[in-house]
């Protein structure tokens, strides 16, 4: 609106993710003409830097996918023009209440609405939201906080989190954001259950015979070892960004498309599920390995991380939803660095066809019978389904081929990033891709004992070399309940 200014303060401007993510989000919105016309862009860091330093940091990483379009250098540089920067510290009244003075210039008077994006670790992050809060919020707009994970530790540290947040913000003002469900597949998931109707009446343990969540990276902690050994893969990963996922995945239909309505469905499911446990986990640690004369690096090679640490870098878990849906139907998940590959996706295994005519094509393996569903959310964007067809010939012979939809051959406009999706909601005050308490209470309810216990009795990690495919005891884990990983070569 003409009247009113948003400021976008980046707290924590020169760290790695404002680098990488959000600065570059904030272009490509610019670019697209997503911002609202009157906007400034602030950074707060605690060193010492100017505007025009911080325009330099910021413009080395607009680069990615909008530098090879149109008009880009000329839209980069006014953007850039909008960008400031306020050095300070992240507990100083002060130095917030001098923000302040800056962000009252460049709102001239309009409705002043601000956003926070707090990109800096947790032990500072209550200090920040307060110094925010009472020193630097608006006086006439709305004052709304982007809080990244982590969100505590565990059930006990993540409600004391959220007590301190609340004692400065409003629960309408906080935004969790949990950038997995910025991604443009997590949030088709909705789309292809609920608008089409070839899949939702199979929606359940009556045709699904399990479901798995896969997240691998070919690449170690780097850098990052610091931060990670004192969370592991379980508070990493699957505690937010896979139960997120399985939380769309297995929802009853929402009321509406709002956001309460969305959100009330999560977590009614997330509260059906059983808390893990500890026989139903298995944890891994890479371990260094050569290959083609290259010598990759252990987890505990890292200069941060502690020689002893049992901190798991891969785990895999089965999980169950007790409710009428799901009853009996395990839920998979295995997440890993270090790993042979990349990838994100959701498996869906549908049950044998029963009394299929077919049996002798497959032999004694009926594994291979059945349909599967996979929604690869990251790299190469598909979504595909496995089925069963005649090899085509005189003779009756089956194999498995996939309807593909991928999303590089059908779309020609290219996925915008997590982050541009997330920040643009939050502008909007759209809340529905952000994590409200209840959801991350019922979350941490899950997997608070059982990382205690793995902590507590100091279960040792299965060691495994970077870049495989990790702990055998994975296999183990979902042959037990009658599963095979569906991306085991
Ligand atoms: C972050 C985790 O939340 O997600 C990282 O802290 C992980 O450990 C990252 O690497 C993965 O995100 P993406 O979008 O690259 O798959």
């Amino acid at each position: 609106k003409e009247s009113s200014t948003v400021s976008i303060t980046v707290v924590g401007a020169s760290g790695d993710l404002a680098k990488k993510k959000i600065f570059p989000a904030l272009f490509a919105l610019y670019y697209e003409g997503c911002l609202p016309k009157h906007f400034t862009v602030f950074g707060y860091a605690r060193s010492k830097m100017t505007d025009a330093e911080l325009r330099t940091m910021v413009s080395k990483t607009l680069t990615c996918r909008i530098d090879k379009r149109e008009n880009c250098d000329e839209k980069m540089d006014q953007f850039l023009e909008r960008c400031f920067y306020h050095p300070g510290q992240y507990d100083s009244e002060e130095n917030f209440l001098e923000l302040d003075k800056k962000l009252k210039v460049h709102e001239g008077g309009r409705v002043a609405n601000r956003l926070f994006y707090l990109s800096i670790p947790p032990n500072i992050f209550i200090d920040a939201v307060k110094c925010a809060s009472t020193s630097a919020s608006s006086a006439n707009g709305w004052t709304r906080v982007i809080v990244e994970k982590p969100f505590g530790r565990d059930s006990e540290s993540s409600a004391a989190l959220t007590r301190s947040l609340k004692q400065y913000l409003d629960e309408d003002q906080i935004f969790r954001i949990d950038h997995y469900l910025g991604k443009e597949l997590v949030e088709n998931l909705s789309v292809l259950r609920f608008s089409n109707l070839i899949f939702e009446p199979l929606w359940s343990r009556q045709y699904i015979r399990n479901v798995q969540f896969i997240f691998a990276e070919d690449f170690g902690t780097e850098g990052r070892g610091g931060y990670f050994d004192n969370y592991g893969i379980i508070r990493d990963i699957m505690q937010n960004h896979l139960l997120q996922i399985l939380a769309l995945f297995a929802m009853e239909t929402p009321v509406s498309l709002d956001a309460e309505d969305i959100r009330n469905e999560k977590v009614k499911v997330l509260r059906s599920m059983r808390p893990l446990r500890l026989d139903d986990v298995v944890t891994g640690q890479y371990k260094s390995h050569t290959r083609g004369g290259v010598k990759y690096p252990a987890y505990t090679d890292d200069k941060t991380v502690p020689n002893d640490s049992l901190t798991p870098t891969f785990a895999a878990a089965a999980l169950f939803i007790d409710n009428a849906r799901w009853d009996g139907v395990p839920f998979l998940m295995k997440a890993g660095k270090a790993l042979h590959d990349r990838r994100a996706e959701i498996r869906v295994q549908f049950r044998h066809v029963p009394g299929n005519l077919y049996n002798k094509n497959f032999g004694t393996d009926l594994d291979l019978a059945t349909n599967e569903l996979v929604i690869r959310v990251q790299p190469d964007e598909a979504i595909y389904l496995k089925i069963n067809n005649k090899v085509p010939g005189l003779g009756m012979r089956l194999d498995r081929s996939n309807l593909n939809l991928l999303y590089a051959a059908r779309y020609s406009k290219e996925i915008p990033d997590a982050y541009e999706r997330l920040l643009l909601d939050a502008i909007e005050g759209e809340r529905r891709l952000f994590i409200r308490s209840d959801e991350l209470d019922a979350a941490w309810s899950l997997f608070t004992p059982v990382l205690k216990q793995l902590e507590e009795k100091k279960i040792v990690p299965e060691y495994y070399p970077y870049g495989s495919r990790g702990p055998v005891g994975s296999h183990y884990l979902a042959a037990r309940y009658n599963v095979r990983w569906g991306d085991a070569a």
